[in-house]
């Protein structure tokens, strides 16, 4: 069978900077502990005057044609997952192939084009659709570009605000790919929620707690559903879980309902009886709630065990380490949580051709999507061809006035003039509306 996967990528974050624990927190009074301790961020990416989802997208594509040496007619369809859209009809990825036109010779003209909507979920999902197409034998030896752009701002005040984000991952899905092959198996756990939405409205109505306890309970439904038809799992199996990161403080909470799960009557279950004892069995219980209550105390202590602190320190906390520094990115946050977990491997040494992942989508509304996929022979050189540690610290950092008045230009609903802050080099800039109030984008030399 031919292996199908992501072949390459690329990230593109917003130009400007907010510091969490120092900026943000003083303005609003809070302890910075809530921030690097409890939410997990350090830093949030913002996109500054001249940015959007499409000159994100878009820059974030053309750097990886250029890096691949692409032209338009290798790639057969562009999917754009976001859910920032700003228009009901006309998909961002007909933008997107616009700003590429500009500057590539051809055109993608037979290019199939369209936008995912789901939540988070949306940029696995175009992942699964580019997939299906190759596998069907319809994409005429071409590549699918699948592109995940989102400005995850809130509403000021909300508690959301604090997880903010700006940015976009674009992938290049083939045949024999050199960064990862998907696995045919899947898990989904979906269901008719009210968690976050944005019911045409730009800025989403949240209930955070709520989305905290939907992202567990469908996450847990789809891993049961991928073990169904891949197996069971053993939290050994995998090198790394990348999961979709809102903030790194949701994936300690998944992490540790995963790490619980998949150690079930295992040799991890067994070495821990006399520490911490067996975990608690449904059957052995009266009521759902005494069973949960079981289950709390139990992962209490499993917690504090060396061993779950080993698995977390080497499985979880390395695919963290760029949503600390930029945020949530919504479609491209578990892509992100993937790119940091290989390249912390690359850092460190580590040889991962041939290993696996587990990665554990989710977007609210809600759904979970759980596969694995293994390393392809080429994910070093692909890793560290990423610019992100250069693009990181070439941010501009905001003061709190500065990111509230950045914050009221991208609101579409106020109309802000407001210098950029930072100058663009060689990139895609949204340049004002046009006569059918389109958005209108040129390519910066
Ligand atoms: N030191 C250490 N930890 C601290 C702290 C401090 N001084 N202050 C707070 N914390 C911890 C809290 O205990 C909590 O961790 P816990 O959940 O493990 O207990 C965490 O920091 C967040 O604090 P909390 O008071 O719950 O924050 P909040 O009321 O501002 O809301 C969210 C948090 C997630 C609900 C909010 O950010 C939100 O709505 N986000 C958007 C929705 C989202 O991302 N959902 C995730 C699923 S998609």
């Amino acid at each position: 069978m031919t292996a199908v996967g992501i072949d390459a990528m690329e990230i593109w974050t917003g130009k400007l900077e907010l510091d969490l624990p120092g900026t943000f927190a003083q303005a609003k009074g809070e302890d910075p502990e809530k921030y690097t301790k409890g939410l997990g961020l350090v830093t949030s990416s913002f996109p500054d005057t001249y940015e959007d989802i499409v000159t994100m997208g878009a820059n974030a594509a053309k750097r990886l044609m250029d890096r691949k040496g692409l032209t338009p007619d290798d790639i057969g369809r562009i999917d754009v997952a976001t859910e920032s859209a700003f228009d009901n009809s006309k998909p961002v990825s007909t933008y997107i192939a616009g700003c590429l036109e500009q500057v590539f010779d051809g055109d993608f003209h037979h290019a199939n084009k369209g936008e995912r909507k789901f939540a988070c979920v949306a940029g696995t999902q175009s992942i699964d659709d580019a997939y299906n197409w190759i596998k069907a034998g319809r994409n005429r030896g071409r590549a699918a570009l699948v592109v995940a752009t989102d400005t995850a701002l809130y509403e000021r005040g909300d508690p959301g605000e604090a997880t903010q984000g700006a940015g976009a991952v674009a992938m290049l899905i083939t045949e024999n790919p050199s960064l990862v092959e998907l696995s045919t198996e899947q898990g989904y756990g979906s269901a008719d929620e009210t968690d976050f939405l944005k019911p045409n409205q730009q800025f989403p109505s949240v209930d955070g707690k709520r989305s905290v306890q939907v992202y567990l309970a469908r996450m847990r439904e789809a891993l049961e559903d991928f073990e169904s038809v891949a197996g069971d799992t053993h939290p050994d199996d995998f090198a790394y879980v990348p999961f979709h990161t809102p903030f790194p403080g949701m994936v300690r909470k998944a992490g540790l309902f995963g790490y619980r799960h998949t150690l079930r009557g295992t040799d991890i279950e067994d070495e821990l009886t006399d520490e911490i004892g067996r975990q608690p069995r449904e059957e052995a219980f009266d009521s759902w709630e005494e069973y949960e209550e079981a289950i709390r105390d139990y992962m209490d202590s499993l917690k504090r065990t060396e061993m779950y602190r080993d698995w977390y320190a080497r499985t979880i906390e390395p695919t963290l380490n760029i949503a600390r520094q930029v945020g949530n990115w919504y479609t491209g946050s578990v892509h992100v949580a993937r790119a940091s977990a290989l390249k912390s491997a690359a850092e460190t040494g580590r040889e991962l051709a041939g290993e696996h992942l587990l990665v554990g989508s989710y977007g609210s509304g809600a759904q979970a999507e759980i596969h694995a996929e293994t390393v392809a022979d080429g994910w070093k050189e692909e890793i560290q061809a990423l610019t992100l540690d250069e693009q990181l610290s070439r941010r501009y950092e905001l003061s709190f006035e500065e990111y509230e008045r950045v914050h009221d230009v991208h609101n579409h609903e106020k109309e802000t003039e407001l210098e950029e802050f930072t100058q663009p080099d060689g990139e895609f800039v949204f340049t004002g509306w046009g006569r059918m109030n389109e958005r209108k984008y040129d390519y910066v030399e």
